[in-house]
């Protein structure tokens, strides 16, 4: 084991009203999928194809959030973070995504709402990490229609007026790049389409969706701060030729500039719209002003970095770097880099990292985690962003991803991201040492 920085000196480079969060997903820990008048969403209907999920699993119990409130609410408390990052449920609250309301949905994020604020945690909710109502992909082409992007800005309206009062921060979309890339061109996220030129036109909408739902958000004077959660793995070429160089650039335009470009600067980057010709999305007049109304802050989700080259274009590591369980690349460097990167590109609005943080093969013996290569992956991160934050970076907060085990999306269940460990079988949470370790660098006094 590596020695341990001591937590007062780690705390201390953070500013005082720095804000310090655990974050999940709605789909990955509630389970309850068709209680309470709920409808199925995409990820519903996607683990049941055969296949899709490593190891079968679904979404129908998952950490059973949904009927544990209570007793997690206690346990995000007992870790001392002062917000939590979570995600409403779109079918939840709209079973077929138009239309009336299905109030147990709503009246559920409410309780978890009140049951933060009670607990004093701030609530950092996000409307759609990725479980879009079945039926709107179904019998009305997802994202790739135009259409869906308006469903949506009404129901962040719906939204909004029930919860916009006591919210802190509302984020439309989470990582907008694995909706649309994962989702419809790769096709290894639901809806599991593989075609590129619905994946831009997807990708477009998505981005539009959030724009529609910026101005009805404003149009109601919400007190909280509005924003959007994108996704960042800063791509290297993998050696010094210039063909490397060339497919690194268009990789950091596919999964960065594509997003930050559109958001902060109004127009999708030039290089990219060459190098998608006909795959490149329609947009109509208003669009591109729509998709850049301004922001009250970004959410950065990092986790690893990217190498590129020729033969293969986005690799998440290095041959012979230390890797997580996910394969991914453990390099902090590469997280201050980027935020410097993004202070010197764009003009963005205040930062929070909404994500950051590690899965490894978790050993449960006698009642203890000793997860230290997940504390250390924290750590280092965090000493990353406080460079930055020293370098003029504005960044007001850090979320670990995530406050417990949960559905790891296509990997199923084989892959353990929480500080708290879930015993699937059981469903009892136990606190492992990366928790603890949290939990007293929140405590310790600076
Ligand atoms: C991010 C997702 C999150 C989680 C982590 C590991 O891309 O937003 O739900 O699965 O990866």
């Amino acid at each position: 084991m590596t020695q341990q920085l001591p937590v007062a000196e780690l705390r201390r480079r953070f500013p005082s009203k720095f804000i310090w969060g655990v974050a999940t997903s709605a789909f990955q820990i509630e389970g309850a999928a068709s209680a309470d008048g709920k409808g199925a969403s995409i990820w519903d209907d996607f683990c049941r194809v055969p296949g899709a999920i490593a190891d079968g699993g679904t979404g129908d119990v998952a950490c059973d959030h949904y009927h544990r409130l209570e007793s997690d609410l206690d346990l995000i408390a007992d870790l001392g973070v002062s917000a939590y990052r979570f995600s409403i449920c779109w079918p939840r609250v709209q079973p077929t995504g138009t239309g009336p309301v299905n109030e147990p949905g709503l009246a559920f994020y409410e309780r978890l709402v009140d049951g933060l604020l009670k607990r004093n945690i701030q609530p950092y909710a996000t409307l759609y990490h990725w479980d879009l109502p079945a039926e709107l992909q179904r019998n009305h082409g997802g994202w790739l229609a135009r259409d869906t992007a308006y469903r949506f800005a009404e129901y962040a309206e719906v939204v909004a007026r029930r919860l916009g009062d006591r919210l802190v921060s509302l984020a439309t979309h989470n990582e907008p790049w694995v909706s649309a890339v994962l989702g419809y061109e790769r096709g290894v996220f639901a809806p599991g389409i593989k075609d590129r030129r619905i994946a831009y036109q997807a990708s477009h909408h998505l981005l539009l969706s959030h724009g529609l739902a910026m101005e009805v958000l404003r149009g109601m004077g919400l007190k909280c701060d509005l924003g959007i959660v994108l996704n960042m793995s800063p791509v290297s070429p993998a050696t010094d030729s210039e063909i490397d160089a060339h497919h690194a650039r268009l990789e950091d335009g596919r999964l960065i500039r594509w997003y930050t470009d559109a958001l902060f600067k109004g127009a999708y980057p030039q290089d990219i719209v060459e190098y998608l010709g006909a795959d490149a999305p329609r947009i109509e007049a208003g669009d591109a002003e729509l998709i850049a109304k301004p922001c009250d802050f970004v959410g950065i989700n990092y986790y690893h970095p990217t190498v590129s080259s020729s033969s293969n274009p986005a690799s998440p590591a290095t041959s012979g770097a230390a890797v997580t369980d996910m394969g991914w690349e453990v390099a902090p460097r590469s997280l201050s880099d980027l935020l410097l990167r993004l202070k010197r590109d764009y003009r963005l609005p205040p930062i929070y990292i909404t994500e950051n943080g590690a899965a490894y093969r978790d050993q449960y013996v006698n009642g203890r985690v000793d997860d230290e290569q997940r504390q250390q992956y924290i750590e280092s991160h965090l000493v990353a962003v406080a460079e930055a934050i020293e370098r003029g970076v504005d960044v007001r907060g850090y979320f670990v991803w995530s406050l417990m085990d949960n559905f790891e999306w296509a990997e199923g269940y084989r892959k353990r991201f929480g500080i708290v460990h879930v015993d699937y079988s059981t469903l009892r949470r136990t606190v492992k040492h990366s928790g603890l370790w949290y939990r007293s660098l929140l405590r310790a006094a600076i």
